[in-house]
């Protein structure tokens, strides 16, 4: 298994690799559009960077130690506002080390201000993971989606081409597209008009007598969209880089590539709505199996967890492990290795034995999620319907765990006792990694 090829190629490198620029060399299927609107800056100038100190970003905040004050409406004036979301930035430090190093603090989990801040210089910027390549094969099959107030569809036109639009109809604004299919045309269920997969408006219903109008001007705005591997991702800055996989992978583009090297073909979708804020659940992912002994009994047992490996990379870190040798993994789900790899900021790839299963985090409010697991299978066992039933049970008992630990965690997040803590050094450097990147983008001009 191609697998085992991710795993040495991964160890080679040292346990942690400081994260560097991106070196936007490589090539990947992209196409680039003119039409993406970036939204207006909530900053007229960039966040500065904060002073280092090794001091909990409460104190930072407030001398005399409680937790800076946040609006749950994040009504304020703008300056106000500003400042507000500047502290709340500044009060995680990523110079300091590791083992020095107190965590954001909690506003960065609830406020919505904080959140705002977040589409715009996170979700708003980059290529961003949105679905399968095997949900858009074939001309005319599209799906639809959404991050934060963009709702998107991406399709195959009439020749092939992949595109991605605004899901927004150019009359009124209604919705256009839903939910996954396939369609010759898209056509707005409120006035009828009706665009075709490549974005052109072909009939714009009872407009005689209407002046200074041309369809052309009317089509559906474009976004950057692109594949790498069985991967679909859009970019909704229209300067976005086309180098598609040096951007959203640096320098583990050939690790994971490699790793997705066999058959694999989509099975299912699970999706969870989880009251948590986004980064919750990608905390939990990532602290390095911390969490496995006491929140999975199941897993654990499956897994050899001093074997348990982290690495570091630009965007992406991967964690792995082996097997257990001694049958906690009756039924083969994991196989010898299980790898999981998180690229920021909010997708994850996980392959263990036949099966490949990718969970988007897609944040919907400062204190909701939803997670959508995409499971793939080695395409040798499409038609085992027993191991794919008994293997999505246990897929399942864990999510649900996970489910469990994460909407607790929000709850600690909200409770007064609690503004920020500390990182187990010896394993959630993947978590600090994360949040140091969060940082980054956020005070990125
Ligand atoms: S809003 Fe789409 S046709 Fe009127
Ligand atoms: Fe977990």
């Amino acid at each position: 298994m191609a697998i085992a090829a991710v795993r040495d190629a991964a160890v080679a490198r040292p346990a942690v690799t400081l994260a560097r620029r991106n070196a936007r060399s490589s090539s990947a299927s992209s196409r680039r559009f003119s039409g993406g609107r970036r939204p207006p800056g909530l900053f007229a100038s960039s966040l500065a960077p904060s002073p280092r100190s090794g001091r909990s970003p409460c104190s930072a905040a407030a001398s005399d130690g409680r937790r800076m004050p946040s609006s749950p409406s994040g009504e304020y004036p703008a300056e106000l506002r500003d400042l507000h979301v500047r502290r709340m930035v500044e009060a995680f430090d990523p110079g300091v080390p590791l083992p020095q190093a107190f965590t954001p603090p909690s506003s960065w989990y609830r406020d919505p201000s904080f959140h705002n801040l977040e589409f715009e210089r996170v979700f708003l910027r980059g290529w961003q993971a949105v679905g399968y390549v095997e949900q858009i094969q074939n001309p005319h099959e599209y799906f639809t989606g959404r991050l934060g107030d963009v709702h998107f569809v991406v399709c195959r036109d009439a020749e092939g081409r992949l595109r991605a639009f605004h899901n927004v109809c150019r009359h009124h604004a209604s919705l256009l597209a839903r939910g996954t299919g396939r369609k010759l045309c898209f056509v707005c269920p409120y006035h009828g008009w009706t665009y075709g997969l490549d974005g052109a408006l072909l009939k714009a219903t009872r407009v005689s007598g209407i002046q200074n109008f041309s369809v052309d001007d009317f089509g559906l705005i474009p976004l950057n969209v692109a594949t790498w591997g069985p991967f679909v991702l859009v970019n909704m800055d229209e300067d976005s880089p086309a180098q598609v996989e040096a951007e959203w992978l640096g320098s583990c583009s050939e690790i994971l590539r490699s790793g997705l090297d066999s058959s694999l073909k989509h099975v299912c979708r699970r999706e969870y709505a989880i009251e948590c804020n986004w980064k919750v659940f990608c905390d939990n992912y990532l602290d390095g199996g911390y969490h496995v002994p006491y929140a999975h009994a199941g897993l654990a047992s499956g897994l050899d967890l001093d074997s348990y490996t982290t690495s570091v990379f630009e965007r992406v870190s991967i964690q792995e492990s082996r097997i257990a040798s001694t049958g906690g993994d009756d039924l083969g789900r994991l196989g010898s290795k299980a790898l999981y790899a998180f690229v920021y900021p909010n997708f994850m790839i996980n392959r263990y034995g036949p099966w490949m299963d990718t969970n988007l985090v897609v944040p919907e409010g400062a204190r909701r999620c939803r997670v959508i697991f995409d499971y793939f299978l080695d395409a040798a066992l499409k038609d085992d319907d027993a191991f794919i039933e008994k293997s999505l049970e246990e897929s399942e008992t864990v999510q649900m765990e996970d489910v469990d630990l994460c909407e607790g965690v929000q709850k600690g997040l909200e409770s007064p006792a609690y503004c920020s803590g500390r990182y187990a050094p010896g394993v959630e450097q993947a978590m600090h990694h994360f949040h140091c990147l969060l940082h980054e983008s956020l005070t990125r001009p």
